[in-house]
């Protein structure tokens, strides 16, 4: 992600997340900062699909966002946008990842599962319209996690 891309990840933001939109500043400031921010974009035919971005203070890698428009969904593009932060974190020898994630997306959940991330805490009420928030976290093992040609993690992804 370039600061040429915030105008159109900002107007994504507004879309997906109506409750909690980031605002556009925060994008910017995100990506003023790359010695401990890495964020990319996703592109199909018609622009920018989706986003990611990580933050890294080691020995801590946070996921900070990831969002996918709801056309382009199902197709591996979130999976493909985690694992390349995870790439990231582990490139920046961090020991875990963390994220937050809504209690009420199982979807996004199913997806950190299926990278080896697991539940290690709940945040009561973190997001602004009452939802809980749950903590997870992956464990990061000295070998870099394998892809299929699909882009898709094998099952051991992640896994100490
Ligand atoms: C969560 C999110 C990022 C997932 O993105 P995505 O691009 O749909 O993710 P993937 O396609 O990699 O995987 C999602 C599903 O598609 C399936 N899939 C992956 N590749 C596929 C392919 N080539 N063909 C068909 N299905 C595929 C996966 O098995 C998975 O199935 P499931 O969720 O039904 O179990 C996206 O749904 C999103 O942006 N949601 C709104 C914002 C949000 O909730 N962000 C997370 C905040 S913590």
């Amino acid at each position: 992600m370039t600061l040429e891309d915030v105008a159109a990840v900002h107007a994504l933001e507004q879309r997906l997340f109506p409750v909690d939109a980031w605002p556009l500043q925060m994008f910017v400031d995100e990506l003023s900062q790359p010695e401990t921010r890495s964020y990319v974009v996703a592109e199909g035919a018609s622009g920018i699909v989706g986003y990611a971005g990580l933050m890294c203070i080691e020995p801590i890698a946070d996921v900070q966002t990831i969002a996918v428009v709801p056309e382009s969904e199902g197709r591996g593009i979130g999976s493909t946008l985690l694992a390349t932060l995870i790439g990231e974190a582990r490139q920046r020898r961090a020991a875990d990842v963390l994220l937050e994630v809504r209690a009420d997306n199982p979807r996004a959940q199913q997806l950190y599962l299926r990278f080896g991330f697991e539940q290690i805490h709940v945040r009561p009420r973190y997001y602004r319209d009452g939802v809980d928030a749950l903590i997870m976290r992956l464990q990061l093992s000295g070998a870099p996690a394998e892809q299929t040609s699909a882009g898709q993690p094998n099952k051991e992804a992640g896994q100490p």
